[in-house]
């Protein structure tokens, strides 16, 4: 069957909407790239010269433009609120990077305005719906480790290197927990659903010292909030979990993600790829790597250096455009999947600072895609039909 494409805009033309772009317009039949947008229109002039992306436009050209459908909003997490609700005001559809916003009342607030306009809202990670994630999804799903029993997670990195080189790093957001974690914590909603309780640690981020590696910033910075965050949760399930995010350590990535079940234990891969594959232990038998049941494995012919593992980034939004198409909703990255996401952070800090238990109030649905789909063309890196998983 053939729906018609949705008319897209993307809203924010830095680093990572070079592969949104590309993906949008050449790997997705679903979304017709019309314009691409940036409060710089040099940077919007750029992009559209580089990959032949529609039209350019300002922000309010953008959300006056009756063509425009859906709106993927790529600016840094300070200004996903304003860019947000201007172009639900304006009744597009909107699908954002993350965080969601970096105020949980303004993503509460942006919730109740898209169900009260009737419209769509999606909120990445989507490195949930890669072949990585929804393997692990479906192989719990159907029983492979029993009842889910615990789960141990945990990530490291030296984000205040990093924040010499990314500087929306600098701003609110920008602390491991958020801007890391939250592919951690987005995974483990995917696997384990809705968090019934949290109680926490937290230590924040040291003072960095004047650039170490550029010259042009003088003062020393701190990224704000917690750099370290460490929680035990409870979820809905009756599963218990405990996490470690720490952004106070050195760059070398030690990730961990372990889910123990009364049959089982299978060893998640990096949910901050699409396409990192999960292991499989089960009793009197050793360790097996699973093949994949789901397409969007992260290996894209049009993902060239530096978006090594970034190549399927958009499969969120491709979802959305079939939802909206279908009239169905997007029970995958939805804006309640987005909201629980930040509320299960948020909750790991409030219950760090007030050392007690927080309770998320959010709860959300998240279906597994469709498995059997594969970007089977071309040594799996053309479309093939992994996008018939995203239909329905
Ligand atoms: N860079 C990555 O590796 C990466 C990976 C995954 C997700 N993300 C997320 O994607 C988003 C963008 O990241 P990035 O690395 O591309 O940032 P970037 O700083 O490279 O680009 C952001 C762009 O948004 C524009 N912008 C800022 N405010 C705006 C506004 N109000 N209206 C319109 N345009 C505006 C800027 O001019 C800039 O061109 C962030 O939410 C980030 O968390 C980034």
């Amino acid at each position: 069957m053939q729906y018609e494409k949705v008319k897209t805009a993307v809203v924010g033309c830095g680093m990572i909407s070079n592969i949104y772009i590309r993906n949008l317009k050449e790997l997705f039949s679903i979304t017709d790239l019309v314009a691409v947008c940036d409060l710089h229109p040099e940077a919007a002039k750029a992009k559209a010269e580089t990959y032949g992306a529609g039209r350019t436009m300002s922000i309010d050209e953008c959300a006056a433009d009756p063509e425009v459908e859906l709106v993927v909003n790529l600016t840094p997490p300070g200004a996903h609120y304003g860019v947000i609700k201007q172009m639900l005001e304006a009744g597009k559809h909107v699908y954002t990077e993350k965080m969601f916003t970096t105020d949980i009342e303004q993503s509460r607030e942006l919730v109740a305005l898209a169900d009260a306009k009737g419209l769509y809202l999606g909120v990445a990670p989507d490195t949930v719906l890669g072949a990585g994630i929804q393997t692990a999804k479906k192989l719990i799903d159907c029983g492979l480790i029993g009842d889910v029993t615990s789960v141990s997670v945990h990530i490291n990195r030296n984000q205040a290197l990093n924040s010499e080189t990314f500087r929306f790093l600098r701003g609110d957001g920008g602390a491991l927990p958020y801007d890391v974690g939250i592919y951690y914590v987005g995974a483990l909603l995917t696997l384990l659903g809705p968090v019934k309780a949290i109680r926490a640690f937290g230590v924040p981020a040291p003072l960095h010292e004047a650039q170490l590696l550029y010259n042009n910033d003088a003062e020393p910075w701190r990224i704000p909030g917690n750099n370290i965050l460490t929680a035990s949760l409870e979820f809905a399930s009756g599963a218990v979990g405990s996490v470690l995010f720490d952004g106070n350590t050195i760059g070398a990535s030690q990730h961990g993600f372990t889910v123990f079940g009364t049959e089982g234990i299978l060893k998640v891969g990096d949910p901050n790829e699409f396409g990192s594959p999960a292991a499989l232990i089960r009793p009197e038998a050793g360790e097996a790597e699973i093949p994949f049941t789901h397409g969007y494995d992260g290996k894209n012919y049009l993902e060239h250096f530096p978006f090594e593992g970034y190549g399927h980034r958009g499969v969120g939004v491709a979802e959305m455009a079939y939802a909206i198409r279908k009239g169905r909703k997007n029970n995958r990255c939805s804006k309640e999947y987005g909201l629980h996401c930040q509320e299960v952070l948020f909750g790991m800090d409030e219950a760090a600072r007030t050392g007690t238990t927080y309770q998320p109030q959010s709860r959300f649905v998240m279906e597994g895609l469709r498995s059997g789909c594969y970007s089977s063309q071309f040594g799996g890196k053309a479309r093939g039909d992994a996008e018939l998983s995203l239909v329905y």
